[in-house]
């Protein structure tokens, strides 16, 4: 049989880095691939006007499956000036790869997970009864749709007329908007399709009846935005009645949701929402396991392509460090998705089981776990290297 090949997108700052130690995890847990090298990231706007090079777009329509690090993005006017001087005035303008990519290959699933891992010092604690301190284990999973909602960049600042006369028809916009200006308007719009949000929902009952959690909570604001989130709602309770008749269905508003998850995340399972509030949720979930050195995600099509990727960015000020001090467990962990998606659940098992061990016997740290200011000095202060860590997760390795 061929062996399998997977494409490896570094991109840029951190995310070449933690992409070099996962890899070197999986190879030490014996995962058998060929990883195909692309070109994606701040580098090749800067050097050839597009971010996200047809190359590498071709490359995941073949292989069809990808490891991604982290991009940098920076805004118009710096994208511009940072430009290669020859194709500056050219009509080059930069927009984000990751976006891109899933626009592209219209990666619309996103999941998220959120689980603790015991003894990690950075766990959400409380007091509890009697001045106790509690320690709840967190075990969610966040369903994001990926490519709709206010992130699908249909926005204007200064609306075109026939987009204005357009607003001008509806009730609400002339009675509160209707005597600003226009050029002091700017537009986001929120766009949810049937189709999309169908889907993700989908997912989410699928994967609740799959790993038997009881429930699923749509996290939106359906009182409120009432044609969006509404929808999502609707079809929610629909498909819960026809398709998940077992599976409870609860809604939480998204605002309450942040709040909640603060006095009882414990109570919570698998959770679905639109792309921004999936975007917040599960950043306040990740907050409770440990934070961005800890939150992984997976991203899939409907036509079998699937990106797997940790949820932060390229953390440009960390990028440059002679050795390096993030946290690479959020990479290790969204390889991790990789490999049960590619049904590979023994090998992952054996990495989550090392990287709770190396978290559990706290003996190596990277500065995140020690609660330390990120800076060089923190490998003085006793904090793990990035390479550090992903040794102790290898020698940890049980086949
Ligand atoms: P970021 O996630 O890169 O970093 C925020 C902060 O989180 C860092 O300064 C650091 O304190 C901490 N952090 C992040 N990853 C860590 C790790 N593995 N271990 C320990 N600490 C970690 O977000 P920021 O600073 O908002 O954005 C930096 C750049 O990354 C921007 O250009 C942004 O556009 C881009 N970005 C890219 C994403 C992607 O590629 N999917 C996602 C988010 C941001
Ligand atoms: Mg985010």
């Amino acid at each position: 049989m061929a062996r399998l090949k997977i494409v490896a997108l570094p991109g840029d700052g951190i995310g070449k880095v933690v992409l070099e130690q996962a890899v070197r995890v999986l190879e030490a847990a014996g995962f058998d691939a060929d990883y195909i090298y692309g070109d994606i990231g701040w580098e090749f706007w800067c050097k050839e006007g597009n971010p996200l090079p047809e190359r590498t777009l071709e490359l995941i329509k073949k292989h069809k499956i990808a490891l991604f690090g982290a991009i940098t993005s920076k805004p118009n006017e710096e994208a511009t000036a940072e430009l290669n001087p020859l194709l500056q005035g050219k009509g080059f303008s930069y927009s984000s790869p990751i976006v891109g990519l899933r626009q592209k290959f219209n990666l619309d699933i996103c999941v998220r997970p959120c689980k603790s891992y015991n003894g990690n010092p950075l766990n959400f604690i409380r007091r509890g009864k009697g001045n106790s301190i509690e320690e709840p284990l967190i075990d969610v999973v966040i369903f994001r749709q990926n490519t709709e909602c206010l992130y699908s960049g249909v926005e204007w600042t200064n609306p075109p007329d026939n987009v204005y006369q357009a607003l001008l028809s509806h009730p609400k916009f002339r009675e509160n908007f209707g005597t600003i200006p226009v050029d002091e308007l700017s537009i986001s719009a929120r766009i949810f399709t049937r189709k999309a949000t169908n889907r993700i929902l989908q997912a989410a009952f699928e994967h609740a009846v799959k790993f038997g959690y009881k429930s699923v909570t749509l996290c939106e604001k359906p009182n409120v935005i009432r044609e969006t989130s509404g929808l999502m709602w609707k079809l929610a309770k629909y498909m819960q009645k026809n398709s998940f008749p077992g599976i409870k269905l609860l809604n939480t508003n998204i605002d309450a949701q942040m709040m909640w998850l603060t006095k009882n995340p414990e109570d919570y399972g698998v959770i679905v929402a639109g792309n921004m509030f999936g975007d917040i949720v599960s950043d306040g979930f990740a907050g409770l396991i440990g934070g961005l050195g800890f939150a992984c995600s997976a991203q899939f099509s409907s036509d079998g392509i699937a990106v797997f990727e940790p949820t932060h960015g390229s953390a440009p000020k960390y990028a440059g460090y002679e050795v390096s001090i993030v946290n690479p467990i959020a990479m290790i962990e969204s390889a991790c998705m990789m490999l049960d998606y590619l049904e590979k659940k023994k090998i992952s098992q054996i990495i989550r089981k090392a990287v709770g061990d190396v978290i559990s016997e706290a003996r190596v740290r990277t500065y995140d776990m020690m609660k330390l200011k990120g800076e060089p000095e923190v490998l003085k202060n006793g904090a793990a290297s990035t390479i550090q860590m992903a040794d102790e997760i290898i020698s940890k390795l049980k086949k």
